[in-house]
């Protein structure tokens, strides 16, 4: 197995929005490393949740990595725009691009990160053309649209199975998991293989400090 950096990204979609700024500071100092950052159009998934203006004003208050979760249609036409306010990881669902080439190009051309995701039902051979061209695969581990939904138990196999593939061809590339992750199922996934943690409701309920301790603590940092 990789031994790959063990990342901690709370979905800010859980996030207190009248206090986003000192939820961001909690977590940065909990000791999270990335900011999961979930945008929704209404059109790939059901549900509309935010857009740059919150992102850029979201950006004044951490320094840590906003990783870009983009659950809309053709995001190439948005990647200048997400990078101006202040994504350093932008994720594009291999369903939502015509030309999925082209949108990982633009994305490496505006100096950010490049990442590929996939819904539960898409098979993983929808992404093996691309493993080569990205710096993070995400394994959607429920189906995109809300938070705190139930965790889909197969997922745990479709992490294994991009593992072996990046390790055939070599490549050391962040798994990130994103879905119902919670202090129970947390080390089901590291050990399938996931190095990224994605958690919304789990870690935004309750005592949010002690949650991100907590999610830290299982994952060995
Ligand atoms: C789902 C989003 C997730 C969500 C995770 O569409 O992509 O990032 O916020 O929330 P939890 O951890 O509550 O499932
Ligand atoms: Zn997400």
């Amino acid at each position: 197995m990789s031994d790959l950096k063990k990342i901690l990204s709370p979905s800010i979609l859980s996030a207190d929005f009248k206090k986003l700024g000192e939820e961001l500071e909690t977590i940065d100092k909990a000791g999270a490393e990335y900011v999961h950052v979930d945008v929704m159009d209404g059109l790939f998934v059901k549900s509309i949740s935010f857009g740059m203006p919150v992102i850029k004003s979201a950006r004044s208050a951490t320094d840590k990595v906003f990783d870009v979760h983009l659950m809309i249609e053709e995001p190439i036409r948005y990647i200048e725009d997400f990078v101006k306010a202040g994504a350093d990881i932008i994720t594009v669902h291999v369903e939502a691009c015509k030309d999925v080439v082209a949108t990982l190009e633009k994305i490496k051309e505006c100096g950010v990160k490049a990442a590929i995701t996939l819904n539960p039902p898409t098979p993983v051979s929808a992404i093996e053309p691309y493993l080569d061209k990205v710096d993070m695969v995400l394994v959607m581990s429920v189906n995109p649209g809300f938070g705190g939904q139930k965790f889909i138990p197969e997922s745990l196999d479709k992490v294994k199975e991009i593992r072996s593939l990046l390790d055939a061809k070599g490549l050391d590339t962040d798994i990130e998991i994103d879905g119902g992750v919670n202090a129970g199922n947390l080390a089901s996934v590291l050990e399938a293989g996931a190095n990224v943690i994605v958690a919304g409701s789990a870690i935004f309920s309750g005592d949010v400090a002690d949650n991100v301790k907590k999610f830290k603590e299982i994952m060995g940092a």
